[in-house]
């Protein structure tokens, strides 16, 4: 069977150049980064290498980078290395949108447990943190807000600029999760305004469990990682050189294919949307059209159960998403629909497509061409009476 990947989103696939210089360095570059002899300082030449890489995909400057573990590592080192940081200027507020991933979410409610007050704001039914609602929220005592530039379920882009122009006009930092939108959009650091910003390499072609953290410079970060002085004493341990090589190689190929991946992405998302709307009744897409990212769409199917649609598209060879990965295998609503004010029906049939290098238009076609009577079948089946 010819499998079809339209879950983006949640990982990519290797890209083959990645790959090699991956393979390369494992074979050859053995040294350790902190070691003053040749072969550390060999090294220490491949991560510079790839930070400069990483630096060139966000605008900006190479010593502000520091590679991370994931997305997941990331995100706890900017939000709880700032915190900390700030503990001792007596503000204890932090503020996220409540459409954040679980790494944001799940660090400020362990915040809150310790004595901070974390609040999440609503956002509108478009999935958009209206600058207004930041506004309100934020008080003389906000240390950090931290809002999302892309959302994973939807795909919808944040007005970061504005978000952290208003959370600094109250002094408090700002931190962007940028992990979706690497790669995808362009991205300036200085632009954004923000403080810190995460990514990670697998969303973007490189390997998992490589990813960066951007630091305006000057910033005060105490990680919470103990240890060695490795990053400039912000993420201790010995780096994963090859998995930073391989994220620098994805950084390069992300930046230079970027206009060009984005435009093929949007027209073919866009066509997969129309034709679903056309073709499938009671279907409407989650989230603003625009602004959003070019891969991504998340579809409602009125009567009919997401995890259902999802395994009997499995079945025919079509790899989808309910949303977030770490919530799928469950049947809890998604968060982020939730958190837009849809019913609890919209919440549970939502189906995430996101597309990505390999996919073609032939591809589309059959995704459209199976998706009107598998969705059938599965609302004859809920509408068949229950035998006893
Ligand atoms: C928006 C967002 N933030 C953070 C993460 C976590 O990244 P990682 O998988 O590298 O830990 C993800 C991954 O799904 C994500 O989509």
């Amino acid at each position: 069977m010819q499998r079809i990947y339209l879950d983006h989103n949640a990982t990519t696939p290797l890209a083959p150049a990645a790959f090699d210089r991956m393979a390369a360095i494992l074979r050859e570059e053995y040294g350790n980064p902190s070691s003053v002899h040749h072969f550390g300082q060999r090294a220490k030449a491949v991560i510079d290498e790839a930070r400069s890489a990483v630096a060139a995909l966000l605008g900006a400057d190479p010593g502000e980078v520091v590679f991370t573990g994931s997305g997941t590592e990331g995100d706890n080192l900017a939000i709880r290395g700032a915190a900390e940081a700030l503990e001792a200027s007596g503000r204890r507020h932090v503020i996220a949108s409540a459409i954040e991933h679980e790494a944001v979410l799940n660090t400020l409610k362990a915040l809150a447990r310790r004595g901070w007050k974390a609040t999440f704001l609503p956002v509108d039914e478009s999935g958009i943190l209206s600058p207004d609602t930041l506004r309100a929220a934020l008080t003389d005592d906000t240390a950090l807000v931290s809002v999302m530039h892309a959302n994973n379920e939807i795909g919808t882009i944040q007005p970061i600029a504005e978000l952290a122009r208003i959370a600094h006009d109250r002094r408090a930092l700002f931190h962007t999760d940028a992990v979706q939108s690497a790669g995808k959009i362009p991205i300036d650091v200085k632009a954004l305004g923000v403080d810190l910003l995460t990514i990670s390499a697998h969303k973007f072609y490189g390997p998992k469990g490589v990813g960066a953290m951007w630091i305006r410079r000057g910033l005060r970060l105490l990680s919470p990682m103990t240890g060695g002085k490795q990053e400039r004493g912000r993420r201790a341990g010995t780096e994963n050189v090859a998995g930073i090589a391989g994220m620098g190689v994805a950084a390069a190929q992300a930046h230079g294919k970027m206009a060009g991946e984005g435009a093929r992405l949007s027209v073919m998302r866009d066509r997969l949307e129309q034709q679903v709307l056309e073709r499938v009744s009671g279907t409407a897409i989650n989230g603003a059209r625009t602004p959003r990212v070019p891969n991504t769409t998340n579809i409602s199917f009125d009567r009919t159960e997401a995890e259902s649609l999802l395994i009997a598209l499995d079945l025919e060879g079509i790899a989808v998403s309910t949303g977030s990965a770490c919530s799928s295998g469950t049947l809890e609503p998604s968060h982020v629909l939730k958190a837009m004010g849809f019913p609890a029906h919209r919440t549970q049939n939502s189906i995430r497509f996101s597309l990505g290098a390999a996919n073609t238009d032939a591809e589309i076609d059959r995704l459209v061409q199976v998706l009107p009577s598998v969705v059938e079948k599965l609302r004859n089946l809920t509408r068949a009476p229950v035998r006893a």
